[in-house]
């Protein structure tokens, strides 16, 4: 088997051109024009290798390449190629054409799988446009009905079913949650985005778990006015007790004591954002994560009453909306070991550990048992222009998910 490292870091420099932001940083929205047409791109290279293509009413593409009994559960392998706004190139996009070379690789070797092979890409990982991420398989999964994704709406208007239908994705929303039993494997290839594998000299991560998110947006309302005429002690400044929430957002994190628990304020938008006017509202995200459940609600429950503490001293009102408060995933032990002798078998050392970002895995381990390979990230970056994985450790990663997905496929 030839995974061909050179033609799939051309893959990977041609799509990072799909791009709303100047190289080398991407940006890369679902159902922008930029999304549509890097889709378009992708199109070709799947179906130049013979695969199959079907889409849902969300744009998660499904390319299969049939087994010798169709009638079995497919295998699945995927990711996702949504940017975030002034990111990398390598998040998502690896395990999408790293999964299309690690099909090439194995038809180019004359084997053909018993089991169907699915390389699935899903539609919007990332939550930059509609505030949740993960919609297409939180869909697929069934965690999100079409009633769901009409209340999520971006800051253009639209909801997630008018955008997609505007994008030209005309099914119907509700023909896309899959059956449980619908594959009898998913394992995804993705970089590890953290420093853990580059510190172990690991060429190979295999994921236990992947860690349980949640996210909140607040809306803190106090009253507006001149900077100059009204004294401080009338003030009800909404950016003040905006500052105060985030810094307790991140003393809620550090005070769980665990490496695990991390917190993000990653929005923080003040209206009206004028020099010489008090803020009279502001809106934040709160983005919170730990591999252990009961501690990442902890967390939670501790930023809700420090925020209530904030508006009472303050006076201001607060609206909070828990956009999702997601449980942690456990990747199969079956698919775990299959892929850590896949590693051996390329004479490769395996890592095991816990995802700390999450991925569309988490939502497949609704369907199916999920497996997960990591590959190592320079300086563990990622979510930054500088994103970087060599091609080596690239085509390393592509090789053991093909192992994975023969083994699978059998
Ligand atoms: C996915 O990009 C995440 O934020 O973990
Ligand atoms: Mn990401
Ligand atoms: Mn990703």
């Amino acid at each position: 088997m030839r995974v061909d490292a050179a033609r799939l870091t051309g893959h990977l420099e041609t799509l990072a051109t799909f791009s709303d932001a100047p190289a080398p940083a991407v940006t890369r929205v679902v159902y922008t024009d930029t999304d549509l047409k890097a889709r378009t791109y992708l199109k070709t290279l799947l179906t130049e290798v013979g695969l199959s293509v079907r889409e849902d009413a969300l744009g998660n593409l499904f390319a299969r390449w049939e087994g010798a009994d169709p009638s079995l559960p497919a295998v699945a392998t995927g990711s996702h190629i949504d940017a975030i706004p002034f990111s990398g190139r390598f998040d998502g996009t690896v395990g999408v054409l790293g999964g299309l070379e690690a099909i090439r690789a194995l038809k180019a070797s004359g084997f053909r799988p018993r089991r169907s092979l699915e390389l699935i890409l899903f539609t919007a990982e990332e939550p930059t446009r509609f505030g949740v991420g993960c919609f297409g398989s939180r869909a697929l999964a069934g965690t999100l009905t079409p009633g769901a994704l009409a209340d999520l709406r971006g800051d253009d208007g639209l909801n997630v079913l008018e955008a997609a239908q505007g994008a030209g994705f005309t099914g119907d929303a509700a023909d896309v949650a899959l059956v449980p039993g619908h594959y009898h494997a998913f394992a995804e290839l993705h970089i590890e985005q953290g420093p853990r594998l580059e510190a172990a000299g690991a060429p190979i991560g295999v994921v236990s778990a992947v860690a349980a998110p949640a996210t909140l947006h607040v809306t803190l309302t106090g009253a507006g006015g001149h900077a100059g005429a009204v004294l401080m002690r009338e003030r009800r400044d909404a950016l003040a007790a905006g500052a105060e929430l985030a810094l307790a957002v991140e003393a809620a994190a550090l005070g769980t004591g665990a490496p695990d628990s991390v917190t993000t304020v990653g929005v923080f938008d003040v209206y009206p954002r004028a020099v010489n006017s008090i803020p009279s509202r502001v809106f934040l995200t709160i983005d919170v994560r730990d591999t252990d459940l009961e501690r990442r609600d902890g967390i939670v429950t501790r930023i809700r009453n420090d925020l209530e503490a904030i508006t009472a001293k303050r006076q201001l009102e607060a609206q909070v909306v828990v956009v999702n408060a997601d449980p942690p995933a456990t990747c199969a032990p079956e698919i775990i070991a299959t892929i850590r002798t896949a590693a051996e078998a390329e004479g490769l050392v395996a890592q095991t550990l816990v995802s700390r970002a999450y991925h569309d895995t988490l939502f497949m381990a609704r369907v199916c048992p999920v497996g997960m390979i990591f590959i190592p990230s320079q300086g563990g970056l990622s979510h930054r222009p500088d994103e970087y994985s060599s091609p080596d450790e690239i085509a390393q990663g592509v090789r053991v998910l093909a192992r994975t997905l023969v083994a699978l496929s059998s």
